[in-house]
């Protein structure tokens, strides 16, 4: 039997080598033991932690294995705030960058040229070589902690080594690699769960997780590219130092970062990794610029956004060449016909592609498309990937043009056309299944009634069990109807085609309980959102509002007339002319009647008084690009508190267009073209008379201390990670 002492220093031994083997597999790539003598360690380290938890750690080598549950992600105001970077898509805007550098700076500049990683950045805290939290981005200025999540990443140190500083923040991105992404979709397809589209959605899902052994099975990574502490550059001078030096405490830090001094290298280096970045493990989707030296950092400072001594270079999206196999005609709720094109698949942007959107009638005659074509695919972040071009040359004589399909899909009704339009409908919309249950979708979708119990196929089941036929229908389900039913649907993969396996839906005591609570849950759901979810065409969320905010209540919409609907601020002819046309279907009448006696909201509520100042009463915001102090949903609930209002889309009834970082470009020309004012965040915080939410960008403490300039160290190109041999290291 061991003495209490001898526990606790088995316990700290234990830690230790765990900790380093971790290191040694997971960082360097060079195990040193075998992986059952490593679980054989941690098994005892876990046993000596229950028989004496008094020394049970939080950052042991046991926490990496998952088991804490965290019930809901506390927010927490991160110490400094969390910019981007600005972006730039082409050679010029690089050059750009580098020439005004120069011009600010008047000195020789090195730039540390990094990848981008594609995943979402995280602030990792530590406190005596602890790590005591780790943050996501949230807004940039409070994000969620994430911690006992972030815990299980083994690329994540809780444990640092050396010279650490007392108090300090890394920045990093966690990413998923494509293995853990292929297998983690695989898993999805088997259990009949909706896929991810990319691995930084999965990743952004898996850190949202309530279940960090769930998130420790999902196997993130992590590397780490910036560092954050009061006086950081009295320790050091560089960037490129700051960072290695966090490799040696147990970071991640990517080898592939090179120095450089001229143009011709940094577009070498991003040369290079347009080519060499499909040989990674893990999506990039770019190349980072960051001016080495933090004295001349300091020279550059920060726009309220992102820091002026970086740039983001991202790479155009990847395209490959395949055949078209076939073309599928897919109904949309409001009966719009998309023609999808089944290609034969490939390998595009680590995901195997098989389908295409080909949008309308007029792209297919624009290609000229036809079957057997070699066509040119390219993918952005979206699930569906687009054609962009035809190889004419290799058109197989006798080829077949594709032809658009007169009739819908799945009903069978002649389709039509609107005037002006390159869209085919089917009209029939009261009947046609794939619309029926489209609206019943986006129905009970999250920004319209969010009854999310009821999503998953259990829609479908419902529909063709003759349960329910419209979205009133939902509200005269009862348990008992519910409690039973199940049905085998088939499993669709990421590109929506079926899969060959089914997966059973059923609704068991919990299900059927949980169905029946959330539709009455849904019964206060306010009406601007129950006017969102009939699903009228042109009537998205901010519409809906935009309405409701002049006609407080259903039937003084139904009254209005379209000249009345139109004269709303932001609401056009088009959209009025959907509104007009919604209500006088009898159809949609006797729904809206059975919401009604069911209970819905269809007036607006008593209006909630804003205790701000009403500055804005009168003022049309069109809100666009991302915000330094605000998500987006946060600056638009600033401007209605302060009695603006918000709408989407600019006209010459908006007064003004409030422009965060990454504006569109074609916003912007519409907005000078109108003789619209365009404000910047300031502009609107000095309107509202706040400083609230501004907290300044960098605590002035945290620049301090700078004395010498850089000494022009230059680490070179580098490049080894876990696995590689030296010989691999030649150029990056
Ligand atoms: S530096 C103050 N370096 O890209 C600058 N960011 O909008 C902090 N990212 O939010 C960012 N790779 O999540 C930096 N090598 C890298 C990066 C990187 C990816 C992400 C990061 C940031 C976004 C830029």
């Amino acid at each position: 039997m061991m003495t209490r002492e001898e526990a606790r220093e088995r316990i700290a031994a234990l830690s230790e080598e765990l900790e380093q083997h971790n290191y040694n597999y997971y960082i360097l790539a060079k195990p040193t033991i075998s992986d059952y003598e490593f679980d054989m360690m941690l098994e005892e380290l876990a046993r000596l932690e229950r028989e004496y938890p008094e020394y049970l750690s939080p950052s042991s080598p046991t926490q990496r294995v998952g088991g804490g549950i965290t019930k809901e992600f506390k927010s927490v105001q991160h110490r400094y705030p969390m910019l981007s970077l600005s972006n730039s898509y082409s050679k010029e805007d690089i050059e750009d960058f580098i020439t005004r550098i120069k011009k600010s700076v008047e000195d020789e500049v090195e730039f540390c040229c990094e990848l981008k990683f594609d995943g979402l950045s995280i602030s990792l805290q530590y406190e005596d070589g602890m790590l005591v939290r780790a943050v996501t981005r949230g807004d940039g200025m409070q994000g969620d902690d994430v911690t006992t999540n972030i815990k299980t990443i083994h690329t994540v140190p809780l444990k640092l080594h050396g010279d650490y500083p007392p108090f300090f923040e890394m920045r990093g991105e966690i990413v998923m690699p494509f293995e853990s992404f292929d297998k983690l979709n695989e898993q999805r397809v088997a259990a009949g769960d909706d896929l991810f589209a990319n691995p930084r959605n999965a990743a952004a899902g898996t850190l949202k997780l309530q279940d960090s052994k769930e998130v420790a099975r999902r196997r993130l990574d992590n590397y780490c590219y910036y560092m954050m502490m009061d006086g950081l550059e009295q320790r050091y001078q560089t960037h490129y130092e700051s960072l290695q030096a966090a490799k040696r405490w147990g970071f991640n830090v990517s080898n592939y970062m090179a120095i450089c001094k001229t143009i011709d290298e940094i577009f070498e280096f991003i040369d290079y990794w347009d080519v060499k970045r499909h040989e990674l493990p893990f999506a990039i989707d770019g190349i980072v610029l960051k001016v080495n030296s933090y004295e001349q950092q300091q020279i550059l400072g920060y726009t309220a956004k992102s820091p002026k001594w970086a740039i983001a270079y991202k790479f155009k999206a990847e395209e490959v060449e395949t055949e078209l196999l076939s073309v599928d005609f897919q109904v949309g709720r409001h009966g719009t016909i998309t023609p999808v094109a089944n290609l034969s698949p490939v390998l595009l942007a680590g995901t195997t592609v098989k389908r295409a959107t080909l949008n309308n009638e007029d792209f297919i005659k624009q290609f000229d498309l036809h079957y057997g074509d070699t066509v040119t695919v390219v993918k952005g972040g979206e699930i569906i990937p687009k054609i962009i071009g035809v190889n004419f040359d290799k058109r197989q004589p006798g080829a077949l043009p594709v032809e658009f399909t007169k009739v819908c899909p799945a009903c069978g009704t002649a389709l039509i056309q609107h005037e002006g339009e390159a869209a085919w409908y089917c009209p029939y919309a009261q009947a046609c299944p794939p619309q029926v249950k489209g609206r019943i979708e986006h129905f009970i979708s999250r920004k319209a009634m969010n009854i999310e119990s009821l999503g998953e196929g259990k829609i479908e089941l419902l529909y063709d069990e003759g349960l329910i036929k419209d979205v009133a229908d939902l509200y005269f389900l009862t348990y008992d109807k519910l409690f039973g039913l199940a049905k085998e649907i088939p499993i669709l993969d990421e590109n929506g085609i079926e899969t060959g396996k089914t997966r059973k839906v059923s609704f068991k005591e919990k299900t059927a309980q949980n169905i029946i609570d959330a539709l009455e849950k849904s019964k206060a759901v306010p009406f601007e959102r129950v006017l969102f979810a009939l699903g009228i065409r042109n009537v998205g969320e901010v519409v809906a509002k935009t309405i409701v905010s002049e006609y407080h209540d259903i039937d003084s919409i139904m009254n209005a007339s379209v000249e009345e609907l139109s004269a709303i601020n932001t609401v056009g002819e088009v959209i009025a002319q959907s509104v007009k046309a919604f209500f006088e279907n009898p159809i949609n009448l006797d729904i809206v009647e059975r919401l009604k006696a069911a209970g819905l909201q269809f007036a607006k509520a008593e209006a909630e008084a804003s205790d701000k100042p009403q500055v804005l009463a009168g003022k049309t915001f069109v809100v666009s690009g991302v915000f330094a102090h605000y998500s987006r949903d946060g600056i638009k609930a600033a401007i209605e508190a302060h009695g603006g209002k918000n709408a989407s889309s600019i006209s010459s009834k908006t007064s003004y267009v409030l422009a965060g970082e990454n504006m569109g470009p074609e916003k912007r020309k519409k907005a000078e073209s109108l003789g619209v004012p365009i404000i910047s965040e300031e502009d609107f915080e000095k309107m509202i008379g706040s400083e609230e939410g501004a907290p300044k960008i960098i605590p002035e403490n945290a620049l301090q201390g700078q004395n010498s300039s850089s000494p022009g160290q230059r680490p070179g190109f580098e490049g080894q990670r876990p696995g590689e041999t030296d010989e691999q290291l030649s150029l990056f």
